[in-house]
């Protein structure tokens, strides 16, 4: 089975995980574009979507899915994304594709995170992905010095914006044993608006596509 399988196979498991007339929180990526295509088979069962980006909006509403504001939906049922590594334990990194801030706010905004991923993103520990940490574009350098006292080395993504329009710096070289504590230490930089370990507010269920079928963690 080619990545693209496994993606499609938990993208498409996380619809067993939607109840009718829900507001589905829909995340930001490959994977996640996979679920949205499934989405868009059982769209009329469902009372619409808050997407986690601009470019999972346009794609959401290119399937003919409405795409409501947070802001007017409160609390919702579930929200399903992907992510770039993850442990047993259900932590996450996340923000390889940069939606890191809005993914961590639908995400803390929704009783059930299910994270769809292909059997490859399974860590033992978290970090080995360099770790996106979004940041006020002022405090580039003053974040860059603490993360360098923290033992990482970070990387500015060249010629990248956030949908916030903040920018993106990636670290290398971190090894991540303590998720929540190290989310803590990075999330109270001032100048970091988000940082993407997400281990305060883990996902509730893993679902990985792999050669032999779907495993749920
Ligand atoms: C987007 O900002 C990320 O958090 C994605 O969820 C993550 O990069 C996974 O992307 P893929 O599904 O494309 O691997």
């Amino acid at each position: 089975m080619d990545i693209n399988d496994k993606k499609k196979l938990a993208a498409e498991a996380a619809i067993d995980y939607i109840q009718i007339g829900d507001v589905v929180g829909v995340g930001t990526g490959s994977t996640a574009n996979y679920f949205i295509d499934a989405l868009a088979d059982i769209k009329g069962k469902i009372d619409g979507a808050v997407a986690s980006s601009e470019a999972s909006a346009r794609l959401l509403q290119s399937h003919g899915i409405r795409v409501l504001d947070l802001n007017a939906t409160g609390q919702l049922p579930v929200y399903i994304d992907g992510a770039d590594e993850a442990t047993q334990q259900r932590s996450l990194i996340k923000g390889g594709g940069g939606a890191l801030t809005r993914e961590k706010i639908v995400a803390n905004a929704s009783r059930k995170f299910v994270c769809i991923a292909d059997d490859s993103k399974l860590v033992a520990s978290l970090g080995k992905f360099p770790l996106p940490v979004e940041v006020i574009p002022m405090a580039r350098s003053s974040v860059a010095r603490e993360l360098v006292q923290l033992g990482g080395v970070p990387e500015l993504r060249e010629g990248f914006t956030t949908d916030n329009g903040n920018i993106i710096l990636d670290v290398h070289n971190l090894e991540i044993l303590q998720p929540a504590k190290m989310e803590s230490d990075i999330s109270v930089m001032a100048g970091v608006v988000t940082v993407g370990i997400f281990a305060h507010r883990p996902a509730d269920v893993l679902l990985l596509g792999g050669d032999s079928g779907l495993t749920t963690i």
